[in-house]
């Protein structure tokens, strides 16, 4: 069993309810049509209880997390990343089926933004949904400190809920001064295992996110993974919980279990709930908790403190979310068929692997910063790991022959899980990213449909950075 670092925040279970004091902390919304600035830059954020200390952070426009960039489907995204950290860097939108050039990859679809200097980011945003962005340049750092933030795409007509609520998960390492732990940026430990796993869980960049609810409201969640590397296992407590969309594409809503959803690194879940159908004592809670490693950790709360009276009932179960327009006709028939095989790590049994173009012992790879290969390559190479023309249909074949999970993330597709270890899922799900535990294989498949350089890698940043990073090219 891989060690787990563990989430020790100091309060698991905590009584005494400051209502009033509700705090959904996530910054003001901005319309993204127009213009705007969105400044990375050094800021501190209270990510502990009241009366600890401020962590040092970075942070957009000086918030954890960055501000919530709202959208019309269709609409213009118009953003000036204005850089005031200390090292290049650029923004990624993630799950975004976006024009190349806007892609904010350093080094394959633009140079990284130097310190002092900006770039502008203007694109449409085809779909729907829950997306979020973050920098794509030392993202395993970048990130780690707190870069990111909530691209929400609103459907084309109002969706049946009375409230809609955005919540970031993220685990951050802090050291015993609630500052975050910087000696451990970039230890091989990390990047050879699991990847950076924080200790101290934040939702909205808060220790406990309170969420006042009406009895009987409907509640959208929009729930996203930004850890490093830790695959979060959340729990909607004492609800009925349907699940509506995943990585921003709709699924027919189906009933999550305990509501209990797995979210990998960079991963979006959208539920839906009833808040407390007979509930009627104000103060009522339900918690929702991180249950990974057996234990049940408070991460928020929905509170209850009204109620709303409603004329007609609410569908149940709720009516699906309208379809995005994704090419989901896949010709598989007449597919390009690609294997990719994920090798390395600890435990491990990969001897040697092609770096910048030389074949390298473990030795050799580790001194260069590299511990993950993909088709026995370690890092990014100067050619794409295929081509295809557009429009093709292609199915990737992702075999998991190392003793850790990988998040396997794609860029400016969507694409559907055919199978898993041989076997058909029947899932409707359209996926931007795929998690595959050790020495497991999935089937993917999509349409090529959009020109231009994407990457393939691993979203637990560590192992993307040490090495499990590829792309492939789709034709104009
Ligand atoms: Cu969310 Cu290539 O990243
Ligand atoms: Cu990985």
């Amino acid at each position: 069993m891989p060690a787990r670092f563990p989430l020790t925040r100091r309060r698991l279970l905590q009584g005494g309810l400051a209502l009033g004091a509700v705090n959904l902390s996530l910054p003001a919304l901005v319309r993204a049509g127009e213009p705007r600035a969105l400044t990375a830059g050094p800021g501190e954020a209270l990510l502990l209880e009241q009366g600890q200390p401020k962590t040092r952070t970075w942070l957009y426009d000086g918030v954890s997390p960055g501000p919530v960039i709202r959208a019309r489907q269709g609409e213009a995204v118009n953003v000036r990343l204005v850089n005031s950290l200390p090292q290049p860097t650029t923004i990624h939108w993630h799950g975004i089926r976006i024009d190349n050039a806007m892609d904010g990859v350093a080094h394959l679809t633009q140079a990284a933004v130097p310190p002092g200097e900006s770039f502008d980011y203007r694109f449409t945003v085809p779909d729907a949904g829950t997306f979020w962005y973050h920098p794509h340049n030392r993202s395993w750092e970048q990130v780690a400190r707190g870069l990111y933030g909530l691209l929400i795409v609103e459907e084309p007509r109002n969706v049946e809920v009375d409230q809609d609520v955005a919540i970031v998960a993220d685990d951050w390492r802090l050291g015993d001064d609630g500052q975050i732990d910087e000696a451990s940026f970039g230890h091989m430990m990390d990047w050879s295992h699991a990847g950076r796993l924080g200790n101290t869980l934040t939702l909205n960049g808060q220790d406990v996110l309170d969420i006042p609810v009406q009895s009987g409201e409907r509640v959208r969640l929009r729930l996203c993974n930004t850890c490093n590397a830790r695959v979060l296992e959340l729990r909607i407590e004492d609800h009925q919980v349907w699940l509506m969309a995943l990585d921003g594409q709709p699924v027919a809503p189906r009933e999550l279990p305990d509501g209990y959803v797995r979210l990998a690194p960079g991963e979006r879940a959208d539920v839906v709930l009833d808040a407390f159908p007979d509930g009627l004592e104000p103060g009522k809670t339900a918690a929702i908790t991180e249950v990974s490693g057996g234990q049940r950790l408070v991460a928020g709360r929905l509170i209850l403190n009204g109620i709303i009276m409603r004329l007609a009932p609410l569908p149940v179960p709720p009516h699906s979310l309208p379809a995005n327009p994704l090419s989901t006709t896949l010709d598989l028939a007449n597919a390009q068929a690609v294997d990719l095989l994920m090798e390395g790590g600890a435990m491990g049994a990969m001897a040697q692997a092609m770096h910048n173009g030389q074949m390298m012992d473990m030795r050799g790879l580790v001194g260069e910063g590299m511990v993950w290969a993909l088709n026995g390559v370690a890092g990014m190479t100067d050619t794409p790991l295929f081509s295809a023309p557009r429009g093709k249909t292609v199915t990737v074949t992702l075999r998991n022959d190392t003793q850790w999970p990988h998040a396997m993330h794609f860029h400016g597709h969507h694409f559907k899980v055919l199978e898993r270890d041989g076997v058909a899922t029947n899932s409707d799900a359209w996926k931007d990213t795929v998690l595959i535990d050790p020495q497991k294989t999935a089937k993917i498949a999509f349409v090529a449909d959009n020109p231009g350089k994407w990457m393939i890698h691993c979203h637990m940043l560590e192992h993307q950075a040490g090495g499990m990073t590829t792309w492939f090219a789709v034709g104009a």
